[in-house]
């Protein structure tokens, strides 16, 4: 082949790579289903990121498709190494993970195996405890305050001599509260001496607390769980990870059929360039929060009553309103209105881009 062949190869290569690119994009966008709608649907469901991933995270992750062939022991490392950095610890305090979901899914199976019960807020993140109880972990769910706040006190006060696990989730979901951290401090230092806190981080990025993380080498029972789904916009890459005590992740580390080896090589190259991309996590921030604030605004205009929040999702009172939200909403294609208090009106809606929060506050206001 002469070079004039080769450039004329490769330029066809390019275009090839451009268009299946495209195509991609298209198809990503097409297949936007939730619950029976889908196509051009306005989906809050699931408090995915509606920016993301990063275009940094996504370059990366295409390139990597390429090295898909091979295992991705050294990424993994590289990962564990660039999270260890960023929060002060080793590699051997990181553990990786396909989401969070699995890692919480490992925590409750070791906490299960010291044959006892665990406590956790009601309602909250729930995904992990029906295979925790099938594994035999009882789960005793505290109610939350009036005020919709994680209680502390009463969690402490449902502890028993059998409790292996608290599971708190801060910034919490599904009512967006925090725990300040002063606080949460303080719980730590009292119950992590009895048992597992497995502390679930999902939301931290969205709000100006602090992570808890700092204490994993006083308290080698203290678990936190981060992931890529919510800031970093990776939620169908799955990745995730948990920081512990080197003892812990080794404990945790033995319940994984494989360590640290859920995440693949695509999920875990996205998630390496995704914490590199200072300026789009600052940009998911602040747009967060504009369309928070728009979707605020809408919900004081109808008179229902919300509870501020910390994270890209937003907690109200649906009660007022007098009309079923869920079902006028979805009349607009407006997906993911969801209830986490049996007989009560209050109603979970991810937060959107500031357009999409935009068209919920029209939904709303013509109602
Ligand atoms: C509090 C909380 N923890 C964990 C997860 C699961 O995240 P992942 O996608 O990393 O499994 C979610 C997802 O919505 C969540 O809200």
């Amino acid at each position: 082949m002469d070079r004039r062949q080769v450039l004329k190869q490769s330029a066809l290569a390019a275009a090839a790579f451009a268009f299946s690119r495209d195509a991609f994009s298209r198809e990503v966008e097409r297949i936007v289903t939730h619950r029976g709608f889908t196509g051009n649907i306005i989906k809050l469901s699931s408090n995915e990121n509606p920016h993301g991933p990063s275009p940094a995270a996504k370059s990366a992750m295409i390139a990597a498709v390429g090295v898909s062939n091979r295992y991705p022991w050294e990424v993994t490392t590289q990962l564990r190494e660039k999270l260890a950095s960023m929060y002060g610890l080793t590699k051997e305090h990181i553990m990786i993970g396909a989401g969070s979901s699995e890692l919480l899914g490992i925590t409750s199976l070791m906490a299960a195996l010291q044959k006892g019960n665990a406590v956790a807020p009601d309602p909250t993140f729930r995904l992990w405890m029906g295979a925790a109880r099938k594994v035999g972990l009882p789960i005793k769910l505290v109610p939350l305050t009036g005020k919709k706040q994680t209680d502390l006190q009463r969690i402490k006060d449902a502890m028993d001599a059998n409790t292996r696990m608290v599971y708190l989730c801060n910034p919490a979901n599904p009512t967006g509260t925090i725990i300040p951290a002063a606080e949460l401090e303080t719980f730590i230092k009292d119950i992590a001496p009895k048992c597992i806190i497995l502390l679930d981080e999902a939301y931290t990025e969205f709000c100006d607390e602090p992570s808890m993380v700092k204490w994993v080498n006083d308290y080698p029972n203290l678990v936190v769980a981060k992931t890529f789904s919510k800031i970093h916009g990776m939620a169908g890459a799955r990745i995730g990870f948990a920081m512990a005590h080197p003892q812990t992740i080794k404990q945790l580390n033995d319940l994984q059929p494989w360590a640290n080896a859920g995440a693949g090589a695509v999920a875990l190259a996205g998630a390496l360039a995704s914490l590199d991309d200072k300026n789009f996590m600052s940009f998911c921030k602040a747009e967060n929060q504009k369309a928070r604030s728009v979707f605020y605004k809408a919900l004081d205009k109808v008179g229902m009553p919300y509870i501020e929040s910390h994270t890209s999702f937003v907690y109200f009172n649906s009660a007022p309103f007098g009309k079923d939200v869920q079902k006028l909403l979805e009349s607009q294609q407006i997906v993911g209105a969801r209830t986490f208090e049996e007989g009560t009106k209050w109603l979970r809606l991810s937060v959107g881009t500031v357009d999409e929060m935009k068209k919920v506050a029209e939904a709303l206001s013509v109602a």
